[in-house]
């Protein structure tokens, strides 16, 4: 069975039991800073699972575009990749377990609705407990096996292993897992120990999970029950299709194959493992331009950039000619042209973007090999690995790759400590620039300073004093403020803080400065970055004053409006982690 056929009968099939068929959402996640790419069909469903009455019902069901990037260090295997399709289906507090898993079996092996997938095939494992809920899931276990499963093939799996969630906050629940023998004989009834072994050795593979979402994690924890008992499931599409065309491998589904000839006509060397992940690379690549990120070296775009600075690479190492990797993209659309229309219509842009990139890296590489080749012959320091990366824009993970091909050592704890010195580094030189005044002076950039003063003492006010500013950067259309806070906010968090913004700006406050000695002005509990000079004497920017009270009292070098009134309304348009401990807020003034 095709890819396409495998798509249209699992939405048939859901729409047939009155589910809304919703379209896939972007890769690029609209309203969620807590992820870089969707990665889950759930992904955008969050406020929904969460309570909000969803606009088409209660049951939903479609084919979601994913990125998933944390097993990027599997993709060549059997079953990994960095982009894949979800089929999932939801209830939003209607139906729960026992329709779910009556489905989920039906769907398999149906032969006239569904997949006709062979039932002596499917092994099955159920949550056991762990920390947050101690009971096993009997029920599920149960209504697998009134649908035929027999009790040894259902494994009871304690701990973490059949909970999911979407991070460390959201909605979350026990899940079923089911996993289909790929084996060409066939390995019949398997010890848990067996199975476990199987799974590892991918004799075994899961091919849908079904989550029961009955619960809210927050901060790492479960915190409570949601409001509704919901269901989420997700099977990933390339592993049906892998089982559905007896591969054992889903490179060899019709997903991957006009790509894989394409790069085997090309390649003049062997190394299967090289061209799986130039496969997978180029097509992700693709499906993430065709959502509009840009190679860049932040977020999204930094992953992007990574995908093809990779892909360039193993285009080397196959011996391939160079502008290659615009012509996979090219077939990487006409695979997916009748699926995602936007596909098509981005062909040029999504060609020229891949090929200006892999120019782009060329010309550094070819200096960066150079280098790397008179430095590698008695191991890499850390220091060595960091000029590669910072001088020759070396990934550090390409230094490990060519070092470990060459079995040479590479200090990677020495290169993390260069690594942070230098975001040190370049923090306080952006700190520099902000405080010399080195930043625009213009009419926006004006207003935006003292809305980031006005931010920076709201959230002291709504999360704590330990919020510290760490870094800041305005531009005539948005202010950037970074500063430590152990998590992500609430929604209720970031609307108390636009709140007292803009009360503040309501209520019209005066904004002074005078110059003080430095330790006066910290004295006087003026906040902000002042280094450890002493004796200086440094501006204090006060908003308010004595007749009104002092809201914000902060080290700055300014530029500042005379009034909060001259601001405008206050937003935050988006709220995500840049590093450990350290959040970043955007906002704009309307
Ligand atoms: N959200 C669940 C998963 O991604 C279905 O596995």
């Amino acid at each position: 069975m095709q890819s396409g056929e495998i798509r249209n009968r699992f939405l048939t099939f859901f729409k047939k039991r009155e589910h809304a068929i919703i379209p896939s959402a972007s890769l690029v996640p609209e309203n969620d800073p807590s992820v870089l790419f969707t990665t889950a069909g759930m992904q955008p469903l969050v406020p929904y699972l969460l309570g909000e009455p969803h606009p088409a019902g209660k049951r939903l069901a479609n084919v979601q575009k994913c990125v998933r990037t944390q097993d990027i260090d599997e993709v060549g295997d059997a079953t990994h990749d960095t982009f894949f399709e979800m089929l999932g289906n939801w209830s939003l507090g209607d139906y729960f377990k026992e329709e779910t898993i009556k489905w989920s079996y039906e769907f398999l092996t149906s032969k006239e609705e569904g997949l006709g997938l062979d039932p002596s095939r499917l092994y099955i494992t159920v949550f056991g407990g762990n920390d947050s809920v101690k009971e096993a899931d009997e029920e599920s276990k149960k209504n697998w096996m009134s649908q035929g499963i027999s009790e040894r093939r259902i494994y009871t799996m304690e701990g973490e292993t059949n909970w999911w969630s979407p991070g460390d906050n959201g909605p979350s629940g026990p899940d079923t897992e089911m996993f289909y023998d790929v084996t060409e004989k066939g390995l019949g009834d398997l010890t848990k120990e067996e199975f476990m072994r199987a799974d590892e050795e991918q004799k075994v593979v899961e091919i849908w999970n079904d989550v029961f979402m009955e619960y809210e994690k927050k901060g790492g924890k479960v915190t409570g029950k949601l409001k509704n008992k919901n269901v989420d499931t997700g099977a990933g599409l390339e592993r049906l299709a892998m089982v559905m065309q007896g591969k054992d491998n889903i490179f060899e589904t019709d997903l991957f194959k006009p790509l894989m000839n394409a790069i085997e006509m090309r390649a003049m060397s062997n190394g299967a493992r090289a061209k799986r992940i130039l496969a997978d690379h180029v097509r992700t690549a693709v499906f993430m331009i065709g959502d509009g990120v840009l190679p860049s070296n932040t977020d999204r775009g930094y992953i992007l950039r990574r995908l093809i600075r990779r892909a360039v690479r193993y285009v080397d190492v196959l011996g391939m000619k160079e502008g290659a990797l615009a012509a996979l993209s090219d077939v990487v659309v006409e695979t997916y042209a009748g699926v995602y229309k936007n596909l098509s219509s981005e062909k040029v842009h999504i060609g020229q973007t891949i090929a200006d990139e892999s120019a782009k890296f060329r010309q550094t590489l070819e200096r960066g090999m150079r280098e790397f080749e008179k430095i590698s012959a008695s191991g890499i320091s850390g220091k060595e690995a960091f000029a590669l990366f910072s001088t020759y824009g070396f990934p550090f993970e390409l230094t490990l790759e060519l070092a470990a091909e060459q079995n040479i050592t590479v200090n990677k704890k020495e290169f993390e400590e260069e690594l942070q010195k230098h975001q040190a580094l370049s923090r306080a030189g952006a700190e520099k620039k902000f405080k010399g005044g080195l930043s625009g002076h213009g009419e926006m950039e004006t207003k935006y300073h003292t809305a980031t003063h006005l931010l920076h003492q709201a959230l002291r006010l709504v999360l704590g004093e330990h919020v510290i500013q760490k870094g800041s950067n305005i531009t005539p259309e948005r202010l950037r403020f970074d500063f430590s806070h152990p998590e992500k906010l609430t929604d209720e968090e970031k609307k108390k803080v636009e709140d007292i913004v803009n009360e503040e700006i309501a209520r019209a406050l005066p904004v002074s400065y005078e110059e003080l000695p430095i330790e006066e002005a910290r004295a006087r509990g003026a906040i902000g970055a002042f280094g450890d000079k002493y004796g200086e004497m440094v501006k204090v920017y006060t908003i308010g004053n004595e007749k009104t009270g002092v809201f914000s009292a902060e080290f700055c070098g300014g530029p500042h409006v005379k009034n909060t009134s001259e601001l405008g309304h206050f937003k935050i348009t988006k709220e995500e982690a840049v590093a450990q401990g350290i959040r970043r807020i955007k906002a704009v003034l309307g």
